[in-house]
């Protein structure tokens, strides 16, 4: 059976770790841990985009090799996904000889086919955007500042030849609608491809850029960053060895909206297409974070360093934050009050509280061990309704990227167990002689506990460490499938539960 393959983009070693970029490998990582729990073998690569300009004069302003510059990027990166409890199974780096070896086997096997030629080009270039520049790129007879410095240059390149497969590409992006998500956004591919494509230059002179992938057919060329970087995809899962099928093709390459048009819906189909590779199943591109409207990354310096939040909150509580408030495929703004109530009242009040309700009440009124549910009334009826409908629909939205809903649903639920401990009021119960009375509190801890399982199991891909400890907390294990895991067992009878813990600690307590 081949492997579920889910991908991140490769970030910009130039840069530092962001917001922007914490949420994409969360939301990756909560789909690979969803799909793992589907029972599915998974395989999760992320990693970083490493060769470029910016890299050079990055590297050079500090004074050491561009590799070395990129080991110390590489380690903040990597740092950043484990903080976060990403759990991928492999990291790209395109400095790797085996990516190197694939981005020229693929330029080799291009060149040899006659889909790359060689040409002189006279236009504008951008340095700061490393790329040439049409007039149609200037805005009121200007360059747009986002272009930095721009001179006239001429050079001769190799080209790529894309515009061939121009209208290949509108069909298959016709035709095939679910290789992109949401599918507006396919839209707006559609409408990058009313007008004429230009091929694509793939070369930069070593004069001007040396620290890139040399050109297997001219060595006084390195290979065009975006050329060389979506190879990733491919070279890091073994593209010409045995297996490569294995991982190819990817289910999902999960990426921002600023590079889909034209890296990965133009250039990257195409790329494949000319070499013979099967194209990706879906791109899955989500929108921006941003802080007051404004995009947040490096270049406008408003980032809100997310390994502060991670410190003071724990992963889990940033990662439920993230999942809560995006609604995949649109932009969030990014609100720090807005983190600090969702951490009190949905994590602390709601969750936090109904455990600790739980486990104290357990070691008060059956010596922690989980009693035996007696027959259903009116409020057990509601309960356990409540618990098939809201596990049925909240699998459904995660399966249709909708994280935001299914938690909603997961944390209506939440509070409706803590509802039903109110409706019961086992405090009162355990103050009664009557037998009735009893079994009604047995009753209840039976099914608070159980509930609280299925909510826990519910939440895995989201808080894998917080839910984890739930279930530890309550005596269920680990839970490494849904498979009959999400459906009301009452398992847990006879089991002991933990005497006390609090999940959320205000973040002052957190500190201590
Ligand atoms: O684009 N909100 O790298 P990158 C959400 N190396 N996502 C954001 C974001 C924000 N404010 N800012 C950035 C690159 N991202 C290339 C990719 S793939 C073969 C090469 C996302 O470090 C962005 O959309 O600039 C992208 O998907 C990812 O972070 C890495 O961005
Ligand atoms: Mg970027």
């Amino acid at each position: 059976m081949k492997n579920f393959y889910i991908t991140t983009a490769i970030d910009y070693a130039n840069g530092s770790p962001h917001l922007g970029h914490a949420y994409e490998k969360v939301l990756t990582d909560v789909i690979a841990r969803y799909h793992r729990l589907k029972g599915e073998r998974v395989h999760f690569l992320t990693g970083l985009d490493e060769h470029g300009q910016k890299v050079q004069q990055s590297a050079k302003k500090a004074g050491i090799a561009p590799l070395q510059f990129c080991d110390i990027q590489a380690e903040k990166f990597q740092a950043l996904c484990a903080m976060l409890n990403i759990s991928n199974d492999d990291y790209i780096r395109t400095s790797q000889p085996r990516h190197v070896k694939v981005v020229s086997e693929i330029l080799q096997m291009l060149y040899d086919k006659g889909e790359i030629y060689k040409a002189q080009y006279k236009g504008f270039y951008s340095t700061r955007q490393e790329q040439f520049l049409q007039e149609k790129d200037k805005v009121d007879g200007k360059w747009p500042e986002i272009f930095g410095d721009v001179v006239e240059i001429t050079e001769s390149n190799y080209f790529f030849k894309l515009r061939q497969y121009q209208d290949w590409l509108v069909k298959y992006i016709s035709e095939n609608e679910n290789f992109i998500f949401p599918r507006f956004r396919a839209k707006q591919v559609i409408e990058f491809l009313k007008e004429p494509l230009n091929d694509l230059c793939i070369s930069r002179p070593k004069e001007r850029l040396s620290w890139g992938i040399e050109l297997p057919f001219d060595k006084d060329y390195v290979t065009y960053v975006w050329f060389d970087a979506l190879v990733n995809y491919i070279s890091a899962v073994g593209y010409g060895s045995e297996t490569f099928g294995q991982n190819w093709p990817a289910d999902f390459h999960v990426i921002g909206k600023d590079i889909l048009v034209p890296p990965h819906s133009v250039y990257w189909p195409i790329m494949l297409h000319a070499a013979g590779i099967e194209l990706p199943k879906s791109l899955l591109v989500h929108g921006w974070w941003l802080s007051s409207g404004q995009k947040m990354s490096k270049s406008l310096g408003n980032i809100v360093n997310p390994l502060d939040l991670i410190g003071k909150f724990g992963a889990d509580a940033f990662r439920y934050f993230l999942m809560r408030e995006m609604n995949v495929g649109q932009d969030s703004d990014f609100s720090l009050d807005l983190f600090e109530t969702r951490y009190t009242s949905d994590l602390g009040n709601d969750l936090g509280n109904l455990i600790s309700r739980l486990l104290n009440m357990g070691k008060r009124y059956c010596q922690s061990i989980v009693p035996a549910a007696g027959p259903d009334e009116d409020f057990e009826v509601q309960l356990k309704a409540l618990a098939a409908s809201t596990a049925d629909e909240v699998l459904n939205l995660y399966e249709g990227m909708q994280f935001h809903i299914g938690l909603e649903k997961t944390f209506n639920f939440i509070r409706a167990i803590n509802r039903y401990a109110e409706q019961r009021a086992p405090w009162k119960l355990a103050k009664s002689q009557q037998e009735a009375d009893k079994i009604l509190l047995n009753t209840t801890l039976a099914n608070m506990a159980e509930a609280v399982r299925i909510a826990a199991v519910l939440l895995l891909p989201i808080m894998p460490t917080v839910s984890g400890k739930v279930l530890n907390l309550i005596g269920a294990g680990a839970v490494e499938n849904f498979e009959g895991r999400t459906k009301w067992s009452n398992c847990l009878e006879g089991k002991t539960m933990a005497q006390q813990e609090i999940l959320f600690p205000r973040p002052q307590e957190n500190q201590a």
